[in-house]
């Protein structure tokens, strides 16, 4: 093949910017660059390229260069989603040998996760796509504390980012504090070790800093599919009042077996934490509950920080994204209390050069509270952690504390889990 020899990219691009200037194109790009080739473009455009398309599937995931477009503002189109599978076809109409593939749709971790979702292996690659770019942004501006649980089927797309990270000797495993829990199936006597190991495995770990039982109640489940099994009337299979000194005691034991730093509860009452103390030989390390401006949590934040038992404050923005994962539940919308727009939010920012999902982050950590944002937008993993620099004076607070709505500012009701409100046990009052 003769080629033009060495690219002129400033030049090229110029060209292509005219096109735009002429209007017979709204926005350019780029595909099958090199980060390198793209800062080369970039050093000399006057207008920016748009996208990027580039080879992009789970076994090609490109994190870096993911991570890089998206500093940039530049959208990447993923081609070869699927691995190509139909690649051979192409070589031979050119006149090639074929070449061995990777199967991806056969990827017995892909097929085992499409058939958990009643879903095909095509279905299922883009979350892996999406979490890891998300783990790479978020270390790469400094966080360094990742929560997961078993639930949440992404402790394998993390475990191999961590290994991609350690193995680059950019981190350690001591850098790193990985929070996991035992699963709302696995909240039984028998099931903390077997689902322990299960998440370590997942995790490519052999520890984890924290392990959470993830709810105060045992659901029934299918043994093979794992899924949670649900009666006639459509209600879930509960296992009925929970023993939570007997699964304690389990917990306790991966302490001992090295396989959890420290161990602590998640979405516990006052009076479920009292039960654990009470026969605990290693007492809860956390609670991880959800707590924000709209739902502060006072009495249980004061219980826990008075038995020396640290507090983790999930959804600490009130969780906009709630609603997208009410409908990949098969549930209904509900309507959501809208933090970041709350006036007294948007003027105590303004007054500190910050964004209001800074403010009450901030606030948050001044109630002496660890919260837990999500993003998977690299822009706001940065605006989320750049809340160390500035201090909530006391009129603030006492303004950000009057926004308090108690029980009515709950978003994670868990009420998606038909019938669970009856149980016992179920730790959302009203
Ligand atoms: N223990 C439990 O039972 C439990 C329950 C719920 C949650 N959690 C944990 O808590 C974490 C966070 O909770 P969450 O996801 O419910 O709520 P959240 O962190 O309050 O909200 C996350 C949502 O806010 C958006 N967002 C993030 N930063 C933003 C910013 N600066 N400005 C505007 N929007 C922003 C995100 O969008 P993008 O991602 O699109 O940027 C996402 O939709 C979870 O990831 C999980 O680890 C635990």
């Amino acid at each position: 093949m003769e080629t033009e020899g060495k690219t002129d990219h400033a030049a090229i691009w110029k060209k292509m910017e005219e096109q735009v200037d002429a209007g017979r194109t709204k926005t350019i790009g780029l595909s099958n660059y090199t980060m390198a080739q793209i800062q080369t473009v970039l050093k000399s455009a006057r207008i920016k390229p748009a996208n990027l398309q580039v080879e992009l599937h789970v076994y090609l995931q490109q994190p870096a260069l993911v991570d890089f477009c998206k500093k940039n503002g530049i959208t990447v189109v993923a081609y070869c989603p699927l691995g190509s599978p139909g690649y051979n076809n192409f070589l031979k109409s050119l006149g090639q040998e074929p070449k061995e593939l990777p199967d991806i749709l056969a990827d017995p971790v892909v097929a085992k996760i499409a058939k958990k979702h009643s879903k095909t292996p095509a279905q299922i690659s883009k979350d892996e796509t999406e979490t890891a770019a998300a783990i790479n942004a978020a270390l790469e501006a400094g966080y360094r504390h990742i929560d997961t649980a078993y639930r949440y089927e992404n402790e394998k797309i993390i475990g191999k980012v961590l290994k991609e990270w350690f193995a680059s000797g950019k981190l350690k495993r001591e850098d790193v504090f990985i929070t996991t829990k035992l699963p709302l199936h696995a909240v039984h006597p028998d099931r903390v070790e077997p689902f322990m190991k299960k998440s370590l495995k997942n995790l490519g770990l052999d520890y984890v800093d924290l392990y959470l039982i993830h709810f105060p109640i045992g659901f029934k489940y299918d043994e093979g599919t794992e899924k949670l099994k649900i009666n006639e009337k459509g209600e879930i299979e509960t296992e009925g009042k929970t023993d939570h000194a007997a699964i304690w005691k389990k917990m306790e034991e991966q302490v001992d077996a090295g396989r959890a730093k420290t161990i602590g509860l998640s979405n516990y009452t006052i009076a479920q934490i009292q039960t654990v103390l009470k026969s605990a030989r290693i007492k809860p390390a956390n609670l991880q509950v959800e707590i924000h401006v709209y739902f502060q949590q006072h009495p249980l934040v004061d219980f826990c920080h008075k038995n020396g038992i640290t507090v983790v404050a999930y959804s600490p923005l009130g969780s906009p994204g709630y609603n997208k994962f009410l409908k990949n539940m098969g549930q209904e919308p509900k309507e959501l209390p809208d933090i970041l727009a709350d006036p007294v939010v948007g003027k105590i920012a303004k007054k500190h050069s910050k964004t209001p999902a800074q403010v009450v982050l901030r606030f948050l950590i001044q109630r002496g509270l660890a919260p837990i944002p999500k993003s998977v937008t690299p822009k706001r993993l940065q605006e989320n952690i750049n809340v160390f620099d500035f201090v909530l004076d006391d009129g603030d607070f006492k303004e950000l504390l009057k926004l308090d709505l108690g029980e009515k500012g709950r978003v994670c009701d868990f009420k998606l889990f038909k019938g669970i409100q009856n149980h016992p046990d179920f730790p959302v009052k009203g």
